[in-house]
């Protein structure tokens, strides 16, 4: 009896031990595996994630160049009147008879900043003499083309919105009232050619 409880005691103590013998040599082959899966799923969905919320953000804030401007109505000059630098933005908010245009500062020639010259109603580019007309048409010099401009919303008091086509034509106002302007110069068009 007494034999027979010895021998159930140690199967029990082999019992034991075996297990001890399981933890410490920790997970199987296949257990390693399924953790390497899992941790890799994991950092893929992280580097996933990480990367949206990357393309998500905008890249400029307001009010900084490359990114939108917003304009008070106070901003925009009268129709066909000089129009009105936005240093900090690089461009030119111009209100021809055709429209509003946001007028990109740079030269389409080599990168000068061209002048409203007002006696001349044009403006005109210290460096090589380009010129173009209040709507950024070209008129002459080395210019390629006419003035880059940017694309542009226009918010009215009336509720209308609109937005500069992909031509980069002005916007009629049409006597409408307007609200707020937001210049897009994260959005440069390319000014119209010779003869336009
Ligand atoms: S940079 Fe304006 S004309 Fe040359």
């Amino acid at each position: 009896m007494a034999t027979a409880a010895k021998g159930k005691s140690a199967v029990v103590e082999k019992t034991a031990a075996e297990q001890v013998a399981v933890e410490i040599a920790g997970p199987s082959r296949r257990e390693f595996l399924y953790y390497i899966w899992g941790a890799s799923i994991v950092m893929l969905l992280g580097e996933a994630t990480a990367g949206f919320i990357w393309y998500a953000l905008p890249r400029f804030k307001e009010g900084e160049f490359g990114g939108i401007f917003p304009v008070s109505a106070a901003e925009i000059p009268e129709v066909d009147t000089a129009p009105v630098s936005v240093p900090a933005g690089r461009f030119w908010l111009s209100n021809t008879s055709e429209g509003f245009l946001a007028l990109y500062a740079v030269c389409t020639h080599l990168g000068c900043l061209p002048k409203w010259v007002g006696v001349n109603d044009r403006f005109e580019c210290p460096c090589h003499g380009s010129k173009f007309e209040d709507d950024g048409h070209y008129i002459e010099g080395p210019a390629p083309r006419g003035l880059d401009r940017f694309s542009a919303t226009i918010i009215f008091t009336n509720g209308d919105v609109e937005t500069t086509n992909g031509n980069g034509d002005p916007i009629p106002l049409n006597g409408r009232e307007i609200a707020e302007v937001r210049v897009d110069t994260g959005a440069k068009i390319t000014g119209p050619p010779h003869g336009a």
